[in-house]
C-alpha cells in the first residue's frame, strides 16, 4: 500500500526522507511527495509516478527546511496524479498529513467540513484528515487535535501529521503498521522498518489505536484511552544489506537466489533430525487450543500466500490426517463459514498486513477458532492478533512478486503439518524430515538452471497467453507459476489442474500456446504425461518441469526443465523455482518493471 516516512532531528531532512522512500517504494509507486517546515510555513513537493520523478523535481526545485514527512502512494481515492499525491495540506496550510489506508466515512466528514466552510482541492480521503485536524487545532496542541480527529474516523488507516509551530510529528494507526525508530537527538517514523535500517535498529512498533508524538528529544506514546504507554524498544536483527540489491539487477532475482539460505533459516533450529521431530520453542498457540486437540484447520490467505495454503492443505491432510479448508481472505467472512469446535485458523501472510487476510482471521476468531499466523514480518498485525506465530525468517522481501516468502511459507506449513502429526501421536515423519535437510541443496541445483530458463524466456517472451497445468500437490504450483507470469510480464496466464484441461481449457490450445506442465514423480505423474500427449495432439507447445529423467519426456515435451528430485511432499518447493525464473526472465525481456509491476503494491492494506 502506501509508504510513510517521517523525521525529526538535525539531519538534512529531504535527503533522508528520499532515502527512506526508496526503501518503501515497493509499497506503492503511483506518486510520491515530501513536506518540510520552511521559513514561511509548510512546503511540499510532489510528483506523479515513481520516486525518481520526485527526485528529478527536487533537483530542479530544491526544498530546504527542518523536520518532515515523505510518502509513496498506491492510489485508493482519487487518480494517481500530482494533485492527489501526499503529503496533503489542509485548506489553511496549517497541517500536513501523509496517510496509508482508507477513511471509510470520508464522504460524510467531507460534507460536514464543506458545510463548515472548508475547501477541498483533491479527490483523496486524506484531505478530510487534514481539514478535520486543522479545524480542531488551536495552533498549539497538535497531539490533542489528532486525538480528537481520529475518534471520528472509521476504517483502517495509519497517518502522520506535522504543523509548523513545534518540531514534532504526531502519528496514529488503526490497521496498517507504523514503526518508530529511536536515535540520538533524532527520531524516525515509517510504515516499515526497512526505511529506518540505515539510521537505527532500535524500534517501537505502534499498536492499534496508539498515538505517538515524536520530537528530537524523545518519543511519547498513548493508548486509545489517553494513558501513557511504556514500551521498551526492540533491536531489529535485520541487516541493512538485506534491503540492497547486492549486485543483482532486481530484488526479485536476488530474492529468488536467496531461497536456499531462507529455507534453511525457516527450519534451522526447529528440527531435531536425529529424533525426527519438529520442535518449535516459539510457536506457543497452546493458549487456547492444545495442538493435540486440533480437529480442523482453516487456512486463510491471499495471492501467492493462498497458493502456499493450497499446498499446505495437502501437507496437513496427508501428514496429520486433519481436514483442512482453504479460503481466500477476501471471501471467508462473507460466506458465513462454519467453524467447528477445536478449529485452528491459520493466517498465511508474508507481510502480516493484508487487510483481507486479517479480516478473515478476525472472522475465524469471532466464531471461536484459535489463531496461528505464518508470517515473515515479526510484530506485524497478523502476529499480534494470533495466539501463536510461526515466523518464516525469509528476511525482507522487497520485490513485489513474492518468491522466497512463498517457498519459506511452504516449509513453515510442512513443519506445522509434522508438528500436528506429532501432537496426534502418529509415527514420526522420519523420511520427510530427512529430505528437508537436503532441500537447500536441491534449490541451489535448481538455480543452476537459470541460463537454460533465460533461453526459454527468449523463445517464448512474445507469447500472448500461457497455460500452466499441474496435479495434486503441484496444482497450486501451476497457479503460482501463472500468477508470477501475469504479475511480472503482463502476459495472460491461467493455472489449472491438469485433469480439468479437458473440461474447457483444451479449447485454448493451438500452435502458439505454451503450456507449462509440472510433471513430478508423484502418484499422478502418468496422468500428467497423458495430459501432455493431449496438448501435443492439438499442436500445443509443452514446457515440462519434471524430476524425472528428461529423456523420458523427449518425445512428448518440446522443452524439458529437469529439476532435482526430493521427497514428494517437498517437490513443489523445488518445482516452483524454475517458474519464478521463467516469469522473471520473460518480464525482463518484455521490458517490464519486474520489481514494481504496474498497479500492484507489496502489501494490500485495504479491502
Ligand atoms: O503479504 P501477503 O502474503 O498477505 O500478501 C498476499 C498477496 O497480496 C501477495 O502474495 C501477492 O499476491 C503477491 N504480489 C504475489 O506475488
Amino acid at each position: 500500500m502506501c509508504g510513510i516516512v517521517g523525521y525529526v532531528g538535525g539531519r538534512e531532512v529531504v535527503a533522508l526522507l528520499i532515502e527512506g522512500l526508496r526503501r518503501l517504494e515497493y509499497r506503492g509507486y503511483d506518486s510520491a511527495g515530501v513536506v518540510v517546515r520552511g521559513p514561511e510555513g509548510l512546503i511540499a513537493s510532489k510528483a506523479e509516478g515513481k520516486l525518481d520523478r520526485l527526485v528529478d523535481k527536487l533537483e530542479r526545485e530544491p526544498l530546504t527546511g527542518s523536520f518532515g514527512l515523505g510518502h509513496t502512494r498506491w492510489a485508493t481515492h482519487g487518480a494517481p496524479n500530482e494533485r492527489n499525491a501526499h503529503p496533503v495540506l489542509d485548506a489553511r496550510r496549517r497541517v500536513a498529513v501523509i496517510h496509508n489506508g482508507i477513511i471509510e466515512n470520508f464522504l460524510q466528514l467531507k460534507t460536514e467540513l464543506i458545510a463548515a466552510g472548508w475547501e477541498f482541492e483533491t479527490d483523496t480521503d486524506t484531505e478530510v484528515v487534514a481539514n478535520l485536524i486543522s479545524s480542531l487545532y488551536d495552533g498549539d496542541d497538535l497531539r490533542g487535535a489528532v486525538d480528537a480527529a481520529r475518534k471520528r474516523f472509521e476504517g483502517m488507516y495509519a497517518f502522520a501529521v506535522m504543523a509548523t509551530r513545534r518540531e514534532e510529528i504526531v502519528a496514529t494507526r488503526q490497521g496498517p503498521p507504523l514503526v518508530v525508530g529511536l536515535g540520538e537527538a533524532e527520531n524516525f517514523l515509517a510504515s516499515d522498518p526497512a526505511a529506518l535500517l540505515t539510521y537505527t535498529r532500535d524500534v517501537i512498533f505502534l499498536d492499534n489505536a496508539e498515538l505517538a508524538l515524536l520530537t528530537p528529544r524523545g518519543v511519547e506514546i498513548w493508548d486509545a484511552q489517553g494513558h501513557p504507554v511504556e514500551r521498551a524498544a526492540q533491536r531489529l536483527n535485520w541487516d541493512p544489506i538485506q534491503v540492497e540489491k547486492g549486485g543483482y539487477k532486481h530484488f526479485m532475482l536476488k530474492e529468488i537466489h536467496e531461497q536456499p539460505q531462507a529455507l534453511q533459516d525457516t527450519f534451522g533450529g526447529r528440527v531435531d533430525f536425529e529424533l525426527a521431530r519438529v520442535e518449535f520453542d516459539d510457536i506457543g498457540f497452546e493458549g487456547s487450543l492444545g495442538e493435540s486437540e486440533v480437529r480442523r484447520v482453516h487456512l486463510l490467505a491471499c495471492g501467492t500466500s493462498l497458493h502456499a495454503a493450497l499446498v499446505g492443505k495437502f501437507l496437513i491432510e496427508e501428514l496429520a490426517r486433519i481436514p483442512v479448508e482453504v479460503d481466500y481472505g477476501s471471501e471467508y467472512r462473507y460466506r458465513d463459514p462454519i467453524v467447528e469446535p477445536a478449529t485452528l485458523a491459520v493466517g498465511v501472510s508474508q507481510s502480516g498486513e493484508t487487510a483481507d487476510t486479517l479480516s478473515a482471521m478476525g472472522a475465524a476468531r469471532e466464531r471461536g477458532a484459535s489463531l496461528l499466523a505464518i508470517c515473515n514480518v515479526a510484530n506485524s498485525q497478523a502476529t499480534r492478533i494470533s495466539d501463536g506465530v510461526i515466523l518464516t525468517h525469509a528476511g525482507p522481501e522487497i520485490g513485489v512478486a513474492s518468491t522466497k516468502a512463498f517457498t519459506t511459507q511452504l516449509v513453515a506449513l510442512f513443519l506445522l503439518a509434522v508438528r500436528l502429526r506429532q501432537a496426534r501421536g502418529m509415527e514420526t515423519a522420519a523420511e520427510e524430515l530427512a529430505a528437508l535437510a537436503h532441500l537447500p541443496q536441491a534449490i541451489d541445483e535448481t538455480l543452476a538452471l537459470e541460463p537454460k530458463i533465460d533461453q526459454l524466456a527468449r523463445r517464448f517472451f512474445r507469447a500472448e497467453d500461457f497455460l500452466y497445468l499441474g496435479r495434486g500437490i503441484n496444482y497450486p504450483i501451476a497457479l503460482e507459476g501463472a500468477l508470477k507470469l501475469k504479475e511480472i510480464s503482463y502476459i495472460h496466464a491461467e493455472g489449472y489442474t491438469a485433469g480439468e484441461m479437458k473440461h474447457g481449457p483444451i479449447a485454448l490450445i493451438d500452435e502458439d500456446l505454451p503450456v507449462v506442465m509440472v510433471a513430478s514423480g508423484d502418484r499422478v505423474y502418468d496422468k500428467v504425461i497423458s495430459n501432455m500427449q493431449e496438448v501435443k495432439a492439438r499442436d500445443g507447445i509443452v514446457i515440462a518441469v519434471t524430476d524425472h529423467d528428461a529423456e523420458e519426456l523427449a518425445g512428448v515435451a518440446d522443452e524439458v526443465i529437469q529439476v532435482p528430485r526430493i521427497h514428494r511432499l517437498l517437490q513443489p518447493i523445488v518445482n516452483v523455482v524454475p517458474l519464478q525464473l521463467l516469469a522473471y526472465f520473460t518480464g525482463v525481456r518484455r521490458g517490464a518493471d519486474v520489481d514494481q509491476p504496474r498497479n500492484l503494491a507489496k502489501s494490500v492494506t485495504v479491502e
